[in-house]
C-alpha cells in the first residue's frame, strides 16, 4: 500500500535540467555521445554511459548538489570518493585490475563528475535473483573478491583505537540525519517512545542513539580496538561487479570491478563495510527491486519485502557470516576482535535505518520526474525505518542481557 502521509514532499526546484545540461556539456568535451541513463544506484548521482567514436564506452557520473543531502550523498563526499579510488589505486597496485578506473574528474562550484570505462557486468547477487543456489557462483565468486579486498585491502594498514566507535560512527550519523525522517514519515514513527514492529515493542531509535552517545559503556564491550585500511565504505551488492566468471573462477587475479567506495580516506571499521553486504540480502536490494508492504493499525506496523525476498537472498543472507569465517584473510582480520559479530549486527541496524534516510534525501530532487512506475521513496524509506528500528532494538536487547548480539538470533527477526 501506499502510506497517506502525514507531511507530503514538498516540492522543489528540479536540479534535472541542470544535470541535463552538465552532462551534455562533459560529454561534449570529452567527444562522446550519452547513451543509456544507469539506473541501478538509487543515490542521487546521475549516471550515464558514454559512446566515444574511437574507443570503448565510458560511464560518467554527476553529482550536483542539493542542500540538505545527508552526509555520504552530499558533493564533500562525492569529492572524497574520487581522491579515495585514486588513493587506493596508487597504493595498491594488486588491486588495480579490479578496482574501477578513474578516467578524468571535473570539479565544478555546486557539482563533480567522474567517468571511468563501462564494465559489462552483472551485479554479484543477480544469480540468487533468478534461484540459483548459493554455491554455484555467487558464494565462490564472494569469497575470492573478499579473499581480495580483506587481504590486500583492509589488512594493510591499521592502528589502535580506543572506545567510542560505534556510537561515534553509527549513533551520530543516526542523530545527524534524523530531521529528514522527522519531516517526512508519521510523527507516530519517528517520535513516539515505542514504535510496535512486526509483533515486536521497540524503542525509539533516536533515543536509543542518543543513549549510546550518552553512555557509551553499553557498546565498549564490542567496539573495534583496531581500524583498518579505508578499502570501501558502501559496499552493498550492487558495487560488485562481476565482468568476467571464468577469470574469476580460475586461477588467475581479475574477472570482477569494485565500484563506488564510500569517499572516506581515514582509517576504517571492516564490520562496517560487510555488513553491507548483509544489508543488501536482508532487506535492501530487494526491497528497493520490489518495494515494501507496508499495514499499520493504530500503533502496530508490520512490514515485509512485497511478494517477498527472494529466497536465494535469505540464505546469502544467513550464510554470510560462515562464509566470512571460512576465509583466512578475514580470521586474521578478526581473531582478536571479541565484538565483530556483535558490531557486524549494529552495523547491519544502523545501515538499514541511514537509508530509510538516503531515500528521502534526495527526495526533492527526484519530484517531478516521470513517477508513474516509480516506488514511493517515502515507503520505501518507511520499510527500510521499520526494519531498522527492529534490528535495533534486537540487537540493543541482546546486548543489555548479554553483552553481545547473536547472529542467528539477529536474523530470526526476517521471519
Ligand atoms: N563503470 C561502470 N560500468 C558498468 N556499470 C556501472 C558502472 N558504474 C556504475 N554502474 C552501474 O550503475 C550503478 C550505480 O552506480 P554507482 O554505484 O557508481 O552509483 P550510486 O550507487 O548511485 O552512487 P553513490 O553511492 O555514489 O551515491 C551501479 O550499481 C552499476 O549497476
Ligand atoms: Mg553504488
Amino acid at each position: 500500500m501506499t502510506l497517506q502521509h502525514e507531511t507530503g514532499p514538498s516540492t522543489a526546484p528540479d536540479v534535472g535540467e541542470e544535470e541535463d545540461a552538465l552532462l551534455a556539456e562533459l560529454a561534449g568535451r570529452l567527444g562522446g555521445t550519452l547513451a543509456d541513463e544507469l539506473t541501478e544506484g538509487g543515490s542521487p548521482a546521475r549516471l550515464a554511459k558514454l559512446d566515444l567514436p574511437d574507443g570503448d564506452p565510458q560511464v560518467i557520473k554527476l553529482l550536483v548538489d542539493i542542500p540538505g543531502a545527508v552526509d555520504g550523498h552530499d558533493l564533500e563526499s562525492f569529492r572524497v570518493k574520487i581522491q579515495q579510488i585514486e588513493k587506493i589505486r596508487d597504493e595498491i597496485p594488486a588491486l588495480r585490475g579490479v578496482y574501477t578506473e578513474l578516467s578524468h574528474a571535473f570539479h565544478g562550484e555546486n557539482w563533480a563528475a567522474y567517468t571511468m570505462p563501462f564494465y559489462p557486468n552483472q551485479d554479484i547477487a543477480a544469480p540468487l535473483r533468478a534461484g540459483e543456489d548459493i554455491e554455484k557462483r555467487y558464494a565462490p565468486q564472494l569469497r575470492t573478491i573478499l579473499s581480495d579486498l580483506i587481504g590486500e585491502g583492509h589488512l594493510r594498514d591499521s592502528a589502535e583505537t580506543g572506545p567510542g566507535h560505534i556510537s561515534e560512527v553509527h549513533g551520530d550519523r543516526l542523530i545527524r540525519r534524523f530531521w529528514l525522517l522527522q519531516k517526512y514519515l508519521p510523527s507516530s514513527l519517528v517520535d513516539a517512545p515505542e514504535i510496535v514492529v512486526n509483533g515486536v515493542t521497540c524503542r525509539n531509535p533516536l533515543q536509543q542513539a542518543q543513549r549510546l552517545l550518552d553512555d557509551p559503556r553499553l557498546t565498549s564491550g564490542i567496539d573495534p580496538k583496531r581500524l583498518y585500511y579505508p578499502i570501501h565504505g558502501d559496499l552493498n551488492t550492487r558495487n560488485i561487479l562481476v565482468t568476467d566468471e571464468a577469470a574469476l573462477a580460475g586461477a588467475d587475479t581479475g574477472g570482477y570491478r569494485i565500484i563506488d567506495p564510500r569517499g572516506t580516506l581515514g582509517l576504517w571499521d571492516p564490520a562496517y563495510d560487510l555488513s553491507k553486504i548483509l544489508f543488501s540480502f536482508t532487506v535492501w536490494d530487494a526491497g528497493l527491486r520490489k518495494g515494501f508492504r507496508l499495514e499499520r493499525q493504530d500503533r502496530d506496523w508490520q512490514v515485509a519485502i512485497d511478494g517477498g525476498n527472494y529466497p536465494a537472498y535469505r540464505s546469502a543472507a544467513d550464510g554470510l557470516l560462515g562464509l566470512l569465517r571460512g576465509l583466512p584473510e578475514f580470521r586474521r582480520l578478526t581473531e582478536n576482535d571479541r565484538g565483530w559479530e556483535s558490531r557486524y549486527l549494529i552495523g547491519h541496524a544502523f545501515h538499514l535505518l541511514g537509508e530509510a534516510a538516503c531515500r528521502l534525501s534526495d527526495i526533492k530532487k527526484r519530484t517531478g520526474e516521470d513517477s508513474e512506475d516509480q516506488l514511493d521513496p517515502v515507503d520505501l524509506a518507511t520499510g527500510h525505518y521499520l526494519y531498522g528500528v527492529l534490528f535495533l532494538e534486537d540487537a540493543i536487547r541482546q546486548l543489555e542481557a548479554e553483552g553481545r548480539v547473536d547472529h542467528d538470533a539477529a536474523l530470526s527477526h526476517l521471519g
